[in-house]
């Protein structure tokens, strides 16, 4: 199968890796938001966007407060679904796939690369709850400041989530709706992947 140029390379990561590398230098802000899909209790799709903050050697990092409701939709069913799109490269990728926790040493040391107010922000907000005031909110992160110092330790309800992909499909536009679309899909993790060029 021909596969050249943008599409090249063996490894899914790597190209997603460098469209990355392409999106930091033409977008105008948050190349890295990803729309991401989860599922409810009842079946019932959701959405929103998060900052993916790693590509690693297996999977797709983000990072969120486990009792939020995406937290819960994937403590309850850890399967997701991602789409990155790049208005100034007229490009997407999606991902689909397993669903774990990222809370060891990676949590901690990505925790502690944030700002301290955001490492403060992280402890006070219970996200997704209903919240009567933001006087309410910042009540409670003077609280929190007060209580935990200038060195927080990460909160126990905060960390990442990784999706490993069952698959991967790279998009890129062509002139007159004439797509270019390459699908890796596996049938589980540590499988091999076979790849297809599918129709626009
Ligand atoms: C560009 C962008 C990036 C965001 N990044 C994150 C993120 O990395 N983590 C996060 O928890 N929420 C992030 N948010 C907020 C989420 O979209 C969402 O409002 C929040 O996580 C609560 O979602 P939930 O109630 O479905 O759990 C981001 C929002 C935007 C618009």
């Amino acid at each position: 199968m021909e596969r050249d140029g943008l599409f090249a390379g063996d490894d899914p990561f790597e190209i997603a890796r460098g469209w990355l590398a392409e999106a930091e230098k033409s977008e105008m802000n948050d190349p890295n938001a990803v729309a991401l899909s989860t599922v409810d209790a009842d079946g019932l799709p959701n959405v929103r966007m998060v900052l993916l903050k790693e590509i690693s050697e297996d999977g797709f990092i983000f990072y969120t407060n486990y009792n939020s409701a995406k937290g819960r939709e994937l403590t309850a069913n850890p399967k997701a679904a991602m789409v990155l799109h790049w208005k100034s490269l007229r490009r997407q990728v999606r991902i689909r796939g397993m669903v774990s926790r990222e809370e060891g040493a990676r949590a901690d040391a990505y925790y502690a690369s944030r700002s301290l107010k955001s490492r403060l922000g992280a402890w006070a907000s219970e996200q997704s709850q209903p919240l009567d005031s933001r006087t309410t909110l910042m009540a409670k992160v003077a609280k929190i400041t007060a209580q935990k110092g200038p060195n927080p330790p990460r909160p126990p309800f905060w960390g990442g989530f990784k999706i490993a992909p069952v698959e991967i499909e790279f998009w890129a536009d062509g002139a007159f709706r004439l797509h270019d679309r390459f699908v890796w899909r596996r049938k589980g993790i540590g499988e091999n992947w076979e790849i297809q060029r599918l129709n626009p």
